[in-house]
């Protein structure tokens, strides 16, 4: 969004004609499924990879065919995703394309009819979370209920706030400085922040409901 400053923990992609081609094509109301997938996929790779830029690495000397040392650097720690269920599964495969193998958990959050407060029904977690740094993924934030009671729920598992990494398309200002007032330890990767939401809690302008148009149960 045009003038918005982001927060020093909200990192932005860069705003190349190539990512927002990219976003026009999911935002498009008449882009048909299949593109939908494919170029959120893209986008997905490239929020990716770029958490994965916020990992700390550790000096890595090799020695290089021509037996030379090319002093490199590797990861320091181990990583895993934790998918918001159901949308955030959509981001699962961009993460396996990254890091091989990589611990994949899932948080099912629900509104609760009568409080309206999200509410916890399901979690499985890789059983060493705590020592990880986590991606935790969710294409789409809106007011940051959900997220903030998936944080929860990692923070209660013995994640560390300052290695969670929330990853998302799209980001509200709300959803924002919610999420981080409640948790200021955390890093928000988000590829566009937009204006804000409307009275039904989409996020505008949006692209409407990002897991019925990626899993095909919209109209
Ligand atoms: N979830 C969505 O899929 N879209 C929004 O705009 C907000 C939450």
């Amino acid at each position: 969004m045009a003038g918005y400053q982001c927060p020093p923990h909200v990192h932005l992609l860069d705003q190349t004609n190539q990512l927002k081609a990219l976003m026009t094509m999911i935002r498009d109301k008449n882009t048909n499924r299949g593109d939908f997938i494919f170029y959120s996929d893209r986008i997905i790779r490239l929020l990716v990879e770029e958490s994965l830029n916020h990992l700390p690495v550790v000096d890595k000397p090799v020695i290089t065919p021509t037996n030379n040392e090319f002093n490199g650097v590797a990861f320091k720690g181990k990583i895993c995703g934790v998918s918001i269920m159901r949308a955030g599964e959509s981001m699962e495969q961009g993460l396996r394309e990254c890091c091989r193998s990589v611990r994949i958990g899932k948080i099912l959050i629900q509104r609760d009819e009568e409080t309206a407060l999200p509410q916890l029904y399901y979690s499985k977690l890789p059983e060493d979370i705590a020592s990880r740094y986590c991606l935790l993924l969710d294409p789409m934030l809106a007011t940051g209920g959900s997220a903030m009671k998936a944080i929860e729920v990692l923070l209660d598992n013995g994640v560390k706030e300052e290695r969670i990494l929330f990853v998302n398309l799209i980001a509200s200002p709300e959803g924002i400085a919610a999420t981080l007032k409640a948790y200021p330890g955390i890093k928000i990767i988000t590829a566009e922040v937009d204006s804000g939401l409307d009275e039904n809690k989409y996020i505008v302008p949006g692209l409407g409901d990002f897991g019925c148009r990626y899993f095909g149960t919209d109209a």
